[in-house]
């Protein structure tokens, strides 16, 4: 007999779906044939493989008995140091970082540290679906807020703040995704920097700022981070926290990632790492803080931007010379994404089913919203995995599609 155990799983599991993003690499990724816009997948072909093995080797010879050994929930302190270094953000002290496994897991432990059953977050619409998810599967009841070319909407949020809290809801966070954004790319200006944190001290409510895509800048000026800003400019070193990953940058297989905010936040989420996975990753820790100590890392981010940069371009040259007039797109500074955006008579659940036909895949808007409030006019493309010929070709497979 094989028993399927339903009485035994718990409300949130059962009401917790399977990853649309997930199941749609599964099928597409690496299928012959097929164009896929659909993943967020870095190009393997950044991965620092012969660099990164050497140092493998040599931190198990050299350092076995201390990185194949339990290490600190708080992460690898050589680790913690270069990453200080590398972000040169002044006199972060060594109770406002912990080392994560990838982004994911920060985001989760700052989650699972503030929520409570039906407490509220308030998240960009359309979000990374990935967070929202994490986030509902905590119990989380998440209100999205509008955004335009540049962020989330600060007048909207303001509004919906005082809605809410005046109504006495439990608001425990502000998400955001300020550069280079998944899934529209678009990137927080400074002064929508300076007004959301404004907005935040307003209501004393945190914020947490998730930044997987800083390094990949290909156009445009650097903007200091809202972590950076309410530290520097509102000397507020509490109010943010924030979530940067290795993913995009040295390969999301090595699961690493550090969150850093308040000494009583960070020590809150490292109490559920405690739980959850004991420590992240020695081995992988120390390789990478090997990586930074020896200056590798400003070189390898250069090489990714030159390998992304024309494929961004090849995509933004492809959507103006085959898409139909009326449809929209973002030009993002950086990252993976692009963000189209159709009539309302167009939906994309349904273009998505005609393009899978035609060998194309991409994700649906509808995907990047929460339950409640979907629009269907939209779609995620990712420019970082096919190749230059496979992102011409596949724009003008689409754009026939419309
Ligand atoms: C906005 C955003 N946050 C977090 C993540 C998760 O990254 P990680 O691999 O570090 O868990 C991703 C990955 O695609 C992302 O796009």
């Amino acid at each position: 007999m094989r028993r399927d155990f339903m009485d035994f799983y718990s409300k949130n599991t059962l009401a917790m779906e399977h990853s649309f993003i997930r199941e749609i690499l599964k099928v597409t990724k690496g299928v012959k044939g097929v164009i896929s816009f659909a993943g967020g997948l870095p190009n393997p072909d950044t991965f620092p493989r012969e660099i990164i093995s050497e140092i493998f080797n040599e931190v198990i010879i050299n350092e076995g008995s201390d990185v194949l050994q339990y290490g600190a929930s708080e992460g690898d302190r050589q680790l913690i140091k270069a990453i200080k270094t590398f972000e040169s953000v002044e006199n972060i002290g060594d109770d406002e970082l912990i080392i994560t496994n990838g982004s994911t897991n920060g985001i989760y432990n700052y989650t699972r540290s503030m929520i409570d059953q039906d407490d509220i977050i308030i998240t960009e619409a359309p979000g990374f679906p990935g967070s929202i998810a994490a986030m509902e599967a905590c119990g989380a009841k998440l209100s999205g807020i509008d955004m335009d070319e540049l962020g989330m909407i600060p007048e909207l949020l303001d509004k919906e703040l005082n809605a809410l809290l005046g109504k006495k809801k439990p608001v425990k966070f502000i998400y955001l995704i300020p550069e280079f954004q998944n899934p529209s790319g678009r990137t927080m200006s400074l002064q929508r920097r300076r007004d959301i944190i404004k907005i935040a001290k307003k209501y004393d409510i945190p914020i947490l700022e998730d930044q997987p895509y800083r390094e990949l800048r290909y156009s445009g000026e650097r903007i200091i981070t809202l972590w950076e800003l309410a530290r520097t400019e509102f000397n507020d070193p509490e109010i943010v926290t924030i979530c940067k990953s290795f993913s995009k940058i040295l390969g999301p297989g090595l699961r690493l990632g550090f969150s850093s905010g308040a000494p009583s936040i960070i020590g809150q989420m490292v109490k559920w790492s405690q739980k959850s996975i004991v420590s992240p990753d020695c081995v992988t820790q120390r390789v990478a803080a090997h990586f930074i100590d020896r200056g590798y890392m400003h070189e390898h981010i250069n090489r990714i931007i030159e390998l992304y940069r024309p494929k961004r371009d090849a995509m933004l040259d492809a959507l103006e010379q085959y898409m139909p007039d009326g449809v929209k797109w973002t030009k993002p500074e950086g990252g993976m994404f692009i963000w189209l955006m159709f009539d309302k008579a167009v939906d994309t659940d349904v273009l998505f089913d005609k393009a899978i036909e035609n060998k194309i895949a991409f994700i649906p808007g509808s995907k990047f919203y929460s339950a409640n409030n979907k629009k269907r006019n939209e779609v995620r493309l990712n420019f970082s995995y096919p190749t230059i010929d496979e992102i011409k070709k596949g724009v003008e497979i689409l754009a026939s599609l419309i």
